[in-house]
């Protein structure tokens, strides 16, 4: 690990930053003592932190990680976004990784441990805080050991490695490493406050009921696209609160809900109207799909379509919004004539066809600036045309 840090090797890393692997592979007979295989690896992990993790990628000397334990770490922006929901005094990280999430965590802290069981990334993770200057306790063992011996903490936070023993990814909370199910007695015995980072296929109301005194639940989308979802378990909490979040570059949408609140919810229902809305993939998967219509003053296209209509626009709304110019047919011939050019963006809600299928009867071209909506709304299948308003 050392002979990576020697200058010659960092320029290199840096010249080198967007070169093909092949490519680079190529010149090792230029540089015979360098091990050129371990520096192509640095090279593909750095690259892929120059979006995923920007601040460390301008940070000199670190070293990076294997392939999985990049693709396995938060991302900086939902790092960040943890680090805002939580702090105290003392906080352990049990499944601590490439250190990312433990890093942002511990700046709201006045103490941090980073526990890591592979040898290797503890090794890697313990030079990168140095590098960093960031005062955090490493330990390298498992969680299990580690929760035994430790004193209490405000905040214990897991973000579990979701791959079986064969490597496949999984979704279920008992199938986790470390399987934190088991370690909800200890971990409640020894923490104020437990963070839970799981699969965003996880089902959010088992999830609820299978880890019980949840008081918190993250829906954490960045760029629309849900990424994280976090748990966040108190003592006796009195209800869950559940926070549908969309960062963008510099705003964050931020929709609230509590699912008694969202079940006795009566949406209104009516027929498309002027403006359409499709609510953030964050909304989505948290399942906000009444109180996000009355919350706004929207009305529902239909029970499952997940669309809402008004007649004067809502700009406030979190999500995308339309205004509606057409009603389509999807009868080639006829939508040729109604529409500008044979190119349009096409989403389906609860309409028979796919998306594919109605490219493939159509013809229709993948993006430009016309909007298409295929679904459902009071009065039966609708096709839509509509102009992007945000
Ligand atoms: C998903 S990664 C954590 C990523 C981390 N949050 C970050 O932002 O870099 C999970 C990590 O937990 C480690 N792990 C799995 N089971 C463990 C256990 N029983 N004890 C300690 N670490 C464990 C894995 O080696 C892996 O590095």
């Amino acid at each position: 690990m050392i002979e990576l840090l020697q200058p010659e090797i960092q320029k290199f890393i840096d010249d080198h930053i967007n070169d093909q692997p092949a490519d680079l592979m190529l010149k090792a007979s230029q540089f015979p003592d360098w091990p050129m295989k371990v520096i192509v690896e640095q090279i593909a992990a750095k690259r892929k932190a120059q979006s995923k993790l920007p601040e460390w990628f301008s940070t000199k000397g670190l070293i990076w990680p294997a392939a999985i334990s990049m693709e396995q770490c938060s991302s900086e922006i939902t790092a960040k976004y943890k680090a805002s929901i939580v702090s105290g005094k003392l906080m352990a990280d049990l499944t601590g990784g490439f250190g990312v999430d433990t890093y942002y965590l511990s700046k709201k802290f006045s103490g941090a441990t980073h526990v890591e069981m592979n040898a290797e990334l503890h090794q890697v993770v313990a030079h990168n805080f140095d590098c960093l200057k960031a005062n955090i306790q490493t330990v390298l063992g498992s969680a299990e050991d580690y929760l035994v011996s430790m004193d209490g903490v405000d905040l214990m936070y897991l973000d579990p490695a979701r791959r079986d023993s064969d490597s496949q990814k999984v979704v279920f909370l008992e199938d986790y490493s470390p399987n934190v199910i088991e370690m909800l007695p200890q971990l409640q015995q020894k923490a104020e406050e437990i963070l839970i980072k799981v699969s965003p296929m996880l089902d959010i109301k088992k999830a609820i009921s299978d880890l019980g005194s949840v008081a918190e639940v993250h829906v954490v989308a960045a760029k629309n696209e849900v990424k994280e979802l976090l748990f966040l378990l108190r003592k006796e909490p009195a209800m869950t609160l559940v926070k549908a979040v969309n960062l963008g570059e510099s705003e964050a949408e931020v929709f609230e809900l509590n699912y008694e609140v969202e079940e006795s919810a009566k949406p209104e229902f009516s027929e498309v109207l002027n403006y359409l809305y499709e609510p953030n993939a964050a909304i989505l998967k948290a399942g906000a799909f009444k109180s996000i219509g009355s919350e706004f003053g929207l009305k529902k296209l239909h029970y499952n379509s997940h669309l809402y209509t008004s007649n004067v626009l809502v700009s406030e709304f979190p999500g995308r919004a339309f205004q509606v110019l057409d009603e389509l047919s999807l009868n080639k011939k006829r939508l040729k004539k109604q529409l500008q050019s044979m190119q349009a963006n096409v989403t389906v809600r609860n309409f028979p066809m796919s998306v594919k299928e109605i490219r493939s009867k159509t013809g229709l071209k993948e993006g430009g600036d016309q909007y298409i909506f295929a679904t459902t709304d009071q009065e039966g299948k609708k096709v839509l045309l509509c102009e992007k308003v945000k």
